[in-house]
């Protein structure tokens, strides 16, 4: 039988690397500071991230990209940029909530308007409904594109098969070219073919029969306390304030935006899914940190 070493509070944290939490926490006037793009164009970049993957594509478009998180705790909502762009993951053909409720919040004027969707298996019409989505509120755009990455939806997918598909999809090559596309401006929105639409509009009427919102987090998630050592991770990576310390423990509670921050980052694999294809097997994109994850989606101090 596999046994998980028992650490203490400060060992789990120094190993995380997060002994002076506080240091690597960006000041709030950083969070908004805009950004340049590599065309000499003034570009922001806003993204929303839970593993990882939609934070390294918009790190290859901004140098400083604006994470929504961050941004929907401040008070400013208007924006004005040469270029705008949102990176985001795809949950189930939608943008994940937290993106949903910015997109009503702010206001945006710019001359080039783009999005970036990560996905991992099927992107079934998440380009065409986030298009119509956004252009409800008055925001239209040039270009639309996917990527393909690790699909971390732990619901359905071991991580530890995936991490071993993730090399066949060619992840690198793919951003390269979308960031080439926008740093000309090419005006573009992903297209389906006749055969790919109707195959998405079968599983969107799927998916919308078992929504993944709205969600709590206990309804999702329970916490192992047999294995969990009070490091305080799923406190700082949850974009939605959903852990906090009790007499009992830690205890998750209230709504949750399914991002999967919190049971891919705890360090004792703690965080278990109600339902889970292997509660063993966690991701963070390789090239993604967790002060990277934490300075994202942090809500507290
Ligand atoms: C709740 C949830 C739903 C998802 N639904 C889909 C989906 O319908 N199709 C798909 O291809 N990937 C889906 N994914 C996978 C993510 O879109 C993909 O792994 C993304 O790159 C994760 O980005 P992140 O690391 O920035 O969070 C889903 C992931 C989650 C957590
Ligand atoms: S459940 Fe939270 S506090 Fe406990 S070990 Fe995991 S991340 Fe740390
Ligand atoms: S509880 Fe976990 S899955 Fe839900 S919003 Fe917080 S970090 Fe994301």
């Amino acid at each position: 039988m596999t046994t998980i070493k028992r650490m203490t509070r400060r060992e789990a944290l120094k190993n995380l690397g997060l002994l002076a939490t506080g240091a690597f926490l960006l000041g709030s006037s950083d969070v908004l500071t805009s950004c340049s793009s590599d065309n000499g164009k003034k570009r922001i970049v806003f993204y929303f991230t839970g593993s990882g993957n939609s934070l390294y594509v918009a790190k290859h478009l901004s140098e400083k990209p604006l994470s929504i998180p961050q941004v929907l705790q401040g008070d400013q909502f208007e924006f004005e940029a040469d270029e705008i762009g949102f990176v985001f993951p795809d949950y189930q053909g939608k943008a994940p909530s937290i993106v949903q409720e910015f997109v009503q919040k702010v206001k945006l004027k710019a001359d080039y308007m783009f999005t970036i969707i990560t996905y991992g298996m099927d992107n079934c019409l998440v380009t065409e409904l986030w298009e119509q989505y956004a252009a409800q509120y008055g925001i239209k755009f040039d270009y639309i594109n996917v990527v393909l990455m690790q699909d971390v939806y732990l619901t359905m997918f071991d991580q530890d098969q995936q991490r071993t598909l993730a090399a066949e999809k060619d992840e690198e090559i793919h951003i390269i070219r979308r960031v080439e596309d926008i740093n000309s401006q090419r005006k573009w929105i992903y297209e389906f073919t006749p055969e790919q639409h109707q195959r998405g509009e079968m599983l969107m009427n799927m998916v919308s029969r078992n929504p993944i919102y709205p969600i709590t987090s206990q309804a999702l998630l329970r916490v192992d306390r047999n294995l969990c050592v009070g490091c305080g991770t799923c406190v700082d990576v949850c974009p939605k304030k959903c852990y906090s310390f009790g007499s009992q423990g830690i205890t998750n509670t209230g709504d949750c935006a399914y991002c999967l921050a919190c049971a891919n980052n705890c360090p004792q694999k703690a965080i278990k899914l109600v339902r889970e294809a292997n509660p063993n097997a966690r991701y963070r994109h390789p090239k993604i940190t967790l002060q990277e994850i934490v300075r994202s989606n942090r809500q507290h101090g």
